[in-house]
């Protein structure tokens, strides 16, 4: 889609099954790593997460993804060492899913640690419902 994805993210005439999120840095362009921006990402992509819908990104803090509604994992890429990679259910449940490794308890206990748990968009009184929507996912249980 041409224009400022911003704007027209959800405008596509056919949803796309993968995106490359390949956007400037979330230091610089905050704007473009939000929840609510992933989320406006998936409704159109994901159908309410029940199409196959992947996105890769060489961002390797999954933290706004899984709150976004998406299972995510990060393989290494290359010069980084972690990418992410958001799948719907549906897509996890595709063939091509099979090679991904998806985060687990292991990374539950290291994001309890981290001294970066909260993206700074979350307020201090949302903080424990966005911890909620991690741990709800399918793959932490
Ligand atoms: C890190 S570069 C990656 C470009 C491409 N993937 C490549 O490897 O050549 C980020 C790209 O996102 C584009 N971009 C930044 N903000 C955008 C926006 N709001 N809407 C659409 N494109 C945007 C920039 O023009 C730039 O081409």
């Amino acid at each position: 889609m041409a224009g400022d994805f911003l704007e027209t993210v959800g405008q596509a005439p056919v949803p796309p099954d993968l995106i490359f999120y390949d956007m400037f840095s979330s230091e610089t362009h905050g704007e473009q790593w939000t929840i609510e921006i992933f989320r406006r990402l998936f409704d159109a992509c994901a159908n309410a997460r029940e199409r196959a819908f992947h996105l890769h990104t060489l961002n390797c803090r999954p933290r706004g993804l899984l709150a976004a509604g998406s299972l995510s994992q990060g393989p290494s890429a290359g010069v980084k060492e972690e990418t992410t990679i958001a799948l719907t259910p549906a897509a996890l449940a595709t063939p091509s899913a099979r090679r991904y490794e998806l985060l687990a308890a292991e990374w539950i206990g290291r994001w309890d640690r981290s001294q970066a748990k909260f993206p700074s968009e979350v307020p201090a009184d949302q903080r424990p419902a966005f911890a909620e929507l991690i741990r709800r996912h399918r793959q932490f249980r």
